[in-house]
C-alpha cells in the first residue's frame, strides 16, 4: 500500500496587525492579562472583503511552488474551514477554479479548529488507498468575521490566516498515522449558534458571533489533548523521546505547554506561533508547520506530532516523518 508524504508547505497571513494595545482601546482588557493568560501579543485581521478563499489561494500557490507541483498534477483538494466564502459552492470548489486544477474531487471539511487535521486525514486516506497521487490540503479561517468585539473573553483570542500542504504518494511513510475524534455533546461550550437551519434568512438576533465558555473549554482541551498524544504514540509503538517536534494547535500558550509537559518535551522542541498569530482556527497547525519548515527548524527526517482541538468538540492528531 502507498503512503503519503508532505512534499511542500505554504501559508498566508493578512497584512493588518492588531496588537494587545489596540484592543486595550476598545475593550476592558490589558496587554498583561492577554499575555499572561494566553501568550498572545498580536494577531492578523483580514481586511474588509478579504475572504477565506483569498487567503487560501496564496497559501496553496506557495505550497505547490515549494513542492514543485503544477496545478494539473493535483488529484484532490480538501479544505478545512468554518468560514467558507459561501454556503455553496464550497471553498474547495472556488479554489479549484481559481488555481486551475483539473476536475478532481474538491470538498470542505468543517471541524472548526481541527479542520486542517481532519482534512489531512481525509487526503492521506485517499492517497493510501491508491485513488489519488497528489492532494492539496488547506486550513483556512477568518474567525475575526464572527468575533464579538464587545466580548473580552473571546475578542482577544482570534486571528485570521491560511496554511497549506501538498501531499504526494510515496513508498516510504511520511504520514505515519492520523487520528480524528469528536464529542458533539459539548456543543454548548463553544460555537456559533446561528446557521441556515435556524432561520439565517432573517437577520440573526445579535449577529453571527462566536460564543465560548473559555475556562470549561480550556480544561477539556488540556485533558483531551493529553489523551490523543498517548493514543498517537501507542498506535505507532513510539516513545515520547522519539519525537523531534510538537506542532500544536495555537489556541493558548498554557494549553500548548501543558501538552509539551505531558510529552516530556522542552519548549524549544515546540513550534509556537500563538504569540504573533493568535488562534487562527483551522489555519493554525499548517501555519506553524510552514513557519517551522521555512525557518529551517523542522528538517527532512524529523518526527513531528501535530495536534488540534476545537469546537464540536473535535480533536485530531498526526504523526509524521517529515
Ligand atoms: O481553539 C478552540 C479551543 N479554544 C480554546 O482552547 C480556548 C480555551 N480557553 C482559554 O484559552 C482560556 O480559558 C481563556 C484565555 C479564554 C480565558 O482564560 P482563563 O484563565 O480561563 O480565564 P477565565 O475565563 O476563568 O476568566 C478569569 C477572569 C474573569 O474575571 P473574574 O470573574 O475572575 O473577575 C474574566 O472576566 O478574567 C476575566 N477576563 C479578562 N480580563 C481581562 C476574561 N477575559 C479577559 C480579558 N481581559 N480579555
Amino acid at each position: 500500500m502507498k503512503k503519503s508524504r508532505i512534499a511542500g508547505t505554504g501559508s498566508y497571513l493578512p497584512e493588518n496587525i492588531v496588537t494587545n494595545a489596540d484592543l486595550e482601546k476598545i475593550l476592558d482588557t490589558s496587554d498583561q492579562w492577554i499575555r499572561e493568560r494566553t501568550g498572545i501579543t498580536e494577531r492578523r485581521v483580514a481586511k474588509e472583503g478579504e475572504t477565506s478563499a483569498d487567503m487560501a489561494e496564496v497559501a496553496a500557490q506557495r505550497a505547490m511552488k515549494s513542492a514543485g507541483v503544477n496545478p494539473e498534477d493535483v488529484g484532490l483538494i480538501v479544505v478545512g474551514t468554518t468560514t467558507p466564502d459561501l454556503v455553496f459552492p464550497s471553498t474547495a470548489c472556488l479554489l479549484q477554479a481559481r488555481l486551475g486544477l483539473p476536475d478532481c474531487g474538491a470538498m470542505d471539511v468543517n471541524a472548526a479548529c481541527s479542520g486542517f487535521m481532519y482534512a489531512l486525514s481525509v487526503a492521506d486516506k485517499y492517497i493510501r488507498c491508491g485513488d489519488v497521487q497528489t492532494a492539496l490540503v488547506i486550513g483556512v479561517d477568518k474567525l475575526t468575521a464572527m468575533v464579538d468585539w464587545n466580548d473580552r473573553g473571546t475578542a482577544v483570542l482570534f486571528g485570521d490566516g491560511a496554511g497549506a500542504v501538498v501531499l504526494q504518494a510515496s513508498d516510504e511513510a511520511g504520514i505515519l498515522s492520523t487520528h480524528i475524534h469528536a464529542a458533539g455533546r459539548h456543543s454548548d461550550l463553544l460555537g456559533v449558534d446561528v446557521g441556515v437551519g435556524t432561520g439565517f434568512k432573517e437577520e440573526p438576533r445579535g449577529g453571527v458571533l462566536i460564543k465560548m465558555k473559555g475556562n470549561e473549554v480550556f480544561k477539556v482541551a488540556v485533558r483531551t489533548l493529553g489523551r490523543i498524544v498517548d493514543e498517537t504514540l501507542e498506535h505507532n509503538n513510539m516513545e515520547k523521546t522519539d519525537l523531534d517536534w510538537l506542532i500544536p494547535h495555537q489556541a493558548n500558550y498554557r494549553i500548548i505547554s501543558a501538552t509539551a509537559k505531558k510529552l516530556g518535551m522542552t519548549m524549544d522542541q515546540v513550534i509556537v506561533t500563538v504569540d504573533k498569530h493568535g488562534n487562527t482556527s483551522a489555519a493554525s497547525v499548517p501555519l506553524a508547520l510552514d513557519e517551522a519548515v521555512r525557518s529551517g527548524k523542522v528538517k527532512r527526517g524529523n518526527i513531528l506530532l501535530l495536534e488540534a482541538f476545537g469546537g464540536g468538540f473535535t480533536w485530531a492528531s498526526a504523526l509524521i516523518k517529515y
